[in-house]
């Protein structure tokens, strides 16, 4: 029976393997996810085999799946695309909570505890904790949720007095074993989730969703240690790995260091405005398809509000009639565009776009210098040049898409409301700019109307 089960995880395993390497490709991502969808059953259905394990509880396990999986099916059917980066915080949260209470449960039916258990139990009790906590204050930021989160030093204080506290009952756990302990573990785990994640704020979001599933990722393999389950060390260590470079990667596209957003206080919302507000220059959508049809060369800046109004196919007609025209269009990708990563690439390859002609940040900014016109569309942040002149700026230090060095701004959004970060954009009044107001799939087909007569 354990060899077959072991056989199973193994098979499993690899799937999950050959599941991620598919998806580092758009093309073959839906591939990628079925494959591992296919490990994750298999290592679902050889848990069953398992000569020591009592079956008592068939009947609530099997009961567990079949809710978990309607919930599930159900949650990923009707989700909107904007609102896929708060499933995956609250699937991400859901798991850290798993793990969390597979330690507490295990500490409490345990006959024997050896300090190996004690100690994988109390990291994985931890660090679920802070990961389902994070992650479920993270969900309701992406919504909107308590918006007027502040950086502060007695944050950091407490937060690092938090992590102080974690270790010296982490000490305690290991010399004295409790299942009192490791509540209490859960419980300060639970509490630095919240105040680790409650002063981040703005545009450091990505960072901390990416680290949140690092932690997620760690948890579930440790938790593996714990009670002897390869599928979990292995599942665990992949997430664990994949969020980790994830975290590095987003870090250091947002220019900040890891560990600041661990002890927290970056971000919060800063309204200051530096600059002079002047006055803003609007152009109609004939002004602006004349502009496009006689340019050389065409950048498009795609962001969250693309996203919003599933805009891309538009931009993408916008871009075969124009190429037609002779004019050449390239896409410029910044990393933390939309709120997931890659979510621009994502929204781009379903509308059939060719993937050659995405240019991430570092590749396209050297190319503004040459550019006709810069298009955006639905994005703000990832061209707010406070990022680069306003220290004060919850976006300083972010590298931006350099649009300003083009010759013109074609800027398309439905008012001059800020971003994510709530930082006004001082890119709204550069002589260069021209505003096209309007949701972006109706302004786009109307652009589209104009250029086919032109
Ligand atoms: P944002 O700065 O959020 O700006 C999007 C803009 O789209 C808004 O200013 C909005 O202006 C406009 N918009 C919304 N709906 C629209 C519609 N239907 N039609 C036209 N425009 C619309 O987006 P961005 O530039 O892509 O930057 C991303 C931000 O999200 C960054 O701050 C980033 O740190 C953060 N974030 C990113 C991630 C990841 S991993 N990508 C995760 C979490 C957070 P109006 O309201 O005036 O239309």
């Amino acid at each position: 029976m354990d060899i077959l089960r072991e056989l199973g995880y193994l098979i499993s395993a690899f799937l999950f393997i050959l599941g991620i390497k598919y998806m580092g490709n758009p093309v073959t991502a839906i591939k990628g996810n079925i494959v591992s969808f296919v490990g994750m059953i298999i290592a679902v259905v050889f848990t069953f085999f398992h000569s020591t394990v009592n079956l008592g509880n068939l009947w609530f396990i099997l009961l567990a799946i079949l809710l978990g999986s309607f919930v599930g099916a159900y949650l990923a059917q009707s989700v909107k695309f904007t609102e896929m980066p708060q499933m995956v915080s609250f699937f991400n949260g859901m798991g850290g909570l798993t793990i969390a209470l597979i330690s507490v449960v295990e500490f409490f039916h345990k006959s024997n505890l050896d300090s190996f258990f004690i100690m994988s139990a109390g990291f994985s009790g931890a660090i679920g904790s802070v990961s389902f906590v994070g992650s479920m204050l993270a969900m309701a930021k992406l919504w909107g949720m308590f918006e007027k989160s502040k950086k502060s030093m007695a944050i950091r204080i407490f937060n690092l007095g938090l992590i102080i506290s974690i270790f010296l009952v982490f000490v305690i756990l290991i010399l004295k074993p409790s299942p009192w302990l490791l509540i209490m573990l859960f419980i300060l785990g639970g509490t630095l989730g919240f105040s680790g994640v409650f002063p981040i704020g703005g545009a450091d979001m990505p960072v901390v969703i990416a680290l949140l599933n690092a932690f997620t990722g760690l948890a579930a393999s440790i938790a593996g240690f714990a009670i002897n389950n390869n599928a979990m060390i292995v599942s665990g260590t992949l997430v664990g790995a994949s969020g980790t470079i994830l975290t590095i990667l987003m870090a250091k596209a947002m220019n900040r260091t890891v560990w600041g957003v661990i002890v927290g206080g970056f971000g919060g919302v800063d309204q200051t405005s530096k600059f002079e507000k002047g006055n803003i220059q609007e152009i109609g959508v004939q002004d602006a398809a004349i502009l496009l049809c006689y340019s050389k060369k065409v950048v498009i800046v795609p962001g969250y509000g693309m996203a919003v109004s599933n805009a891309q196919n538009e931009v993408h007609e916008i871009e075969e009639l124009l190429e037609k025209k002779g004019v050449e269009v390239k896409y410029a990708i910044h990393p933390v565009a939309g709120r997931m990563p890659g979510h621009m690439n994502v929204l781009l390859a379903e509308a059939k776009v060719d993937y050659s002609k995405l240019y991430e940040m570092e590749k396209i900014n050297p190319e503004f210098k040459t550019t006709d016109v810069v298009l955006i569309v639905g994005a703000n942040d990832i061209v707010n040049p406070a990022a680069k002149n306003n220290p004060n700026s919850p976006l300083y230090g972010m590298p931006i898409l350099e649009v300003d060095q083009a010759q013109n701004i074609i800027f398309m959004k439905r008012s001059l409301r800020p971003g994510f970060a709530g930082v006004d954009n001082e890119l709204f009044f550069n002589s260069k700019t021209r505003m096209l107001f309007g949701d972006a799939k109706e302004t786009l087909k109307k652009l589209i109307s104009e250029i086919k007569n032109l």
